[in-house]
Parts: structure tokens; C-alpha cells; sequence
């Protein structure tokens, strides 16, 4: 390590809470699906910030439109009626089958939304005493005390007691659980589309449509969580939309603002009835530099056609990725994924590969101890993921 790198290191060890797991690589700077660390080593970027700077790193025409928004109006809080705020909700609702936006800063705040829009709607609208929330082993909606509940793994709670009450977790998969765990008393499933931190896991059509079914059979809300997964990146505007599902809360953020901190719940009209003046907001949601970008970006997904190019490269990925695991039996277990959302699980030890990748100069994530997952910017170069396959089975090869 560099002494650049050793001095960053211990002035953030000194100043901030030790919260994070860094990677061994101070970025300096990015452009498009590159990285440059604080000793000028080029990178790429297979990670895009979680899945937040879809467009690229510091895209020039999100540079402009901040520019000018900067220099028009910035915030001024939920006080107030902003036209760039309608507009992005405008084309938000435009791309599914739901009637309202609330704009927040985050996806555990979408995810909280979503859960006390829930709530109120069943208690408010329908009278029901009916509050709890079930979710799915493997799920991750965010790290608020709400959603360390929904999220449900022990090692998100620990020392955080007392956790909220009103969260019921299921196996993934077991439909005879989750028809065993509806009570009177259950208001809401909350279920990604794609669980990302959990290893890149797909609803199969068959189990998204029997969670619907179930839903409407109970009569308790569908709510999907498309913060990661959402907005073109799996090559649907929204992953629920591979399945022809028809969700009654959708919560989304990462990739809604390239990488300012905007988020949103959408509701259908019947449901999102449940709020009323007062019932919930936010200083910062939906501010009208947020969602002005919000609304370029929209322009540039259709302009370009992002979501089918996300598609298409993310198959033609996923398929090479998946030769070099038949090329080297005994390596790759099983590579998952929709679109640009992919994880390759591996047969072996994934630390090693990781860090390998990093002094190579390829930035993926590593979540579940084994699982390589790759959240590139949907406008990323196709040779740039080739490059990632070839140098990942050389890698691999050596082991
Ligand atoms: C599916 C899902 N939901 C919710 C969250 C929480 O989002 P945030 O970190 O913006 O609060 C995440 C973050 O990774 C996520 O992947």
C-alpha cells in the first residue's frame, strides 16, 4: 500500500465511526465505468456504487442539469408546491400500473414508507387491526431499526435490542410456510425482486406469481422492493415486470438520482389513500435538484434504450460467465442473474478472487462470503465486461 493510502487510512480510522468494511482502494476519482485511486491506478467499475451510478460516473449531462438546477432552485422543502418533482413522478408513474410517488432519501426509508403506508391503509381505510409485515430469508430492506427488523439476520441486530416488533420472516421459497405464517393480524409481504445482498437471487415466475395469488387470496398488500434491482437494470424498467406482477407498493432509490440521495414509494391509488396531510414526510425528499436529475436520467434510459441494452449485454455476460464455469468444473457453482445484476457464486474460497480482481484492476462486491456481484453502469462498454470474464477465468485457471 501506498503511503498516500496508509495516510488516508488512518485519518478515517482517527474521524470516522468504524461502521465500514472499506476495500483497500481510495478512489480519487471516476469517469463513465472507470476509477482512479489516490496513486492514479485505473480501474474498472463493476459495482457502480451498489447499483446507484447506472449512468456512469460523473455523466456530463447530469453534470449540466445539476449545474443549472444548482443555479436555479435547489431545496425547499415539502413546504412548498415544485414542478421537477411532479415531472419525475409524472414519468415514474408512466413507466408501471401505479397511481402515486413519495420521495424520500434512501431505500430504507422507501422500505419504512412502504411499511407505514401499509399499515395505515389497513388500520385507517379497511378498520383491520392488521399490522404485521412478513419478509423472506436472505432479504436486505435497509439498515433503519424498522428495517434491521424486516431484514431479520442477526448480525444486522446485534446489540440494537429492543427491535421493533411486527415483523414475521419466512424461508425463500416455501409457500406452505408463508400460508402458515398470514394471521388476521398480517398487513403486507415485503419481498425484493432480485435479492441482491443475499447472492443475486431472481424470483422464478412461478413463485412470484403464486405470492401474488396468495396476497389477493388473504387480502393482504404486495409490496416489492426494487431499490436495487430497479429502474432498467435487470432489462425491464422494473424486475417485477419480467413476471407480470402487479405489486400494490413498489419502493425504489439507488439508481434514481445517479448517485444523490433520492428515493421513492409508489402506491396505487386505493392504497396510498392510507396517507393523509401530515401522516409522514421528509426535510430533503424529492428536492428539486434530486428529482431534476431524476428526470433527465429517465430521458437518457429511454433515449439510449438502457433497459434493453441491459438486457441483451447482461445475457451475453451471464452466458460467458457460465462457460468459463463448465471450462473449470469445480470453480464456479452457479451464476445468477437478470440483465446487468449478476452474481457468480463461487465454489471456492471468494476472498481470495476478490481482492485478486481489485489488484488486477476490476471493482466488483463479494456479498455472502462467495457470491462475486456485479452491478456495472448500464452504460458501461461490452469490452469492459469481456475483459472482466477473461481475466476472471485466468484468475480462476491458477487456482
Ligand atoms: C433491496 C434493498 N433494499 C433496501 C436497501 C437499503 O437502501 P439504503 O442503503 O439506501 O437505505 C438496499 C441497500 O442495499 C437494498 O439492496
Amino acid at each position: 500500500m501506498s503511503q498516500t493510502f496508509n495516510t488516508i487510512k488512518e485519518q478515517e480510522e482517527a474521524l470516522l465511526c468504524r461502521t465500514y468494511g472499506r476495500y483497500p482502494l481510495a478512489v480519487a476519482k471516476g469517469k463513465g465505468s472507470r476509477l482512479w485511486d489516490c496513486d492514479g491506478k485505473e480501474y474498472v467499475d463493476l459495482l457502480a456504487g451498489i447499483a446507484v451510478t447506472a449512468l456512469g460516473h460523473c455523466n456530463e449531462e447530469l453534470a449540466q442539469v445539476m449545474e443549472r438546477q444548482a443555479r436555479k432552485l435547489i431545496h425547499v422543502s415539502n413546504l412548498f408546491y415544485q414542478e421537477e418533482q411532479l415531472e419525475l413522478a409524472r414519468r415514474l408513474l408512466a413507466t408501471c400500473h401505479l397511481d402515486k410517488a413519495f420521495f424520500c432519501n434512501s431505500g430504507a426509508e422507501a422500505n419504512e414508507a412502504a411499511v407505514k403506508l401499509a399499515r395505515r391503509y389497513m388500520q385507517r381505510v379497511l378498520n383491520k387491526n392488521a399490522y404485521e409485515i412478513i419478509t423472506f430469508s436472505g432479504c436486505f430492506h435497509g439498515r433503519t431499526l424498522a428495517m434491521i427488523a424486516a431484514t431479520g439476520q442477526e448480525r444486522f441486530q446485534d446489540g440494537f435490542a429492543p427491535i421493533p416488533e411486527g415483523f414475521i420472516q419466512v424461508p425463500w421459497g416455501d409457500m406452505d410456510a408463508l400460508r402458515a405464517a398470514i394471521t388476521p393480524k398480517t398487513a403486507a409481504i415485503l419481498v425484493e425482486a432480485v435479492q441482491g445482498e443475499g447472492g443475486i437471487r431472481p424470483l422464478t415466475p412461478g413463485y412470484a406469481r403464486d405470492l401474488e395469488h396468495l396476497c389477493r387470496e388473504k387480502d393482504i398488500l404486495f409490496m416489492v422492493d426494487e431499490v436495487q434491482c430497479g429502474l432498467g437494470r435487470t432489462g425491464t424498467m422494473w424486475a417485477f415486470q419480467h413476471f407480470g406482477l402487479q405489486p400494490d407498493i413498489l419502493t425504489s432509490a439507488k439508481a434514481l438520482a445517479n448517485g444523490l440521495p433520492l428515493a421513492v414509494m409508489l402506491a396505487g391509488d386505493k392504497v396510498a389513500a392510507g396517507f393523509v396531510t401530515g401522516s409522514h414526510a421528509t426535510t430533503f425528499g424529492g428536492g428539486a435538484l434530486l428529482t431534476a436529475v431524476g428526470a433527465k436520467i429517465l430521458d437518457i434510459m429511454e433515449r439510449d434504450k438502457l433497459v434493453a441494452r441491459a438486457g441483451e449485454l447482461g445475457a451475453r455476460l451471464k452466458t460467458r460467465l457460465e462457460t468459463v464455469g463448465k471450462k473449470l468444473p469445480g470453480t464456479i457453482r452457479e451464476v445468477r442473474g437478470l440483465g446487468l445484476m449478476i452474481g457468480v457464486e463461487l465454489a471456492i474460497p471468494g476472498k481470495a478472487i476478490w481482492e485478486e480482481l481489485i489488484r488486477r484492476g476490476f471493482v466488483c462486491n463479494l456479498t455472502q462470503d462467495a457470491v462475486l456481484r456485479l452491478l456495472p453502469a448500464l452504460t458501461i462498454d461490452e469490452a469492459d465486461l469481456t475483459a472482466f470474464a477473461d481475466t476472471l477465468e485466468d484468475i480462476l485457471a491458477t487456482r
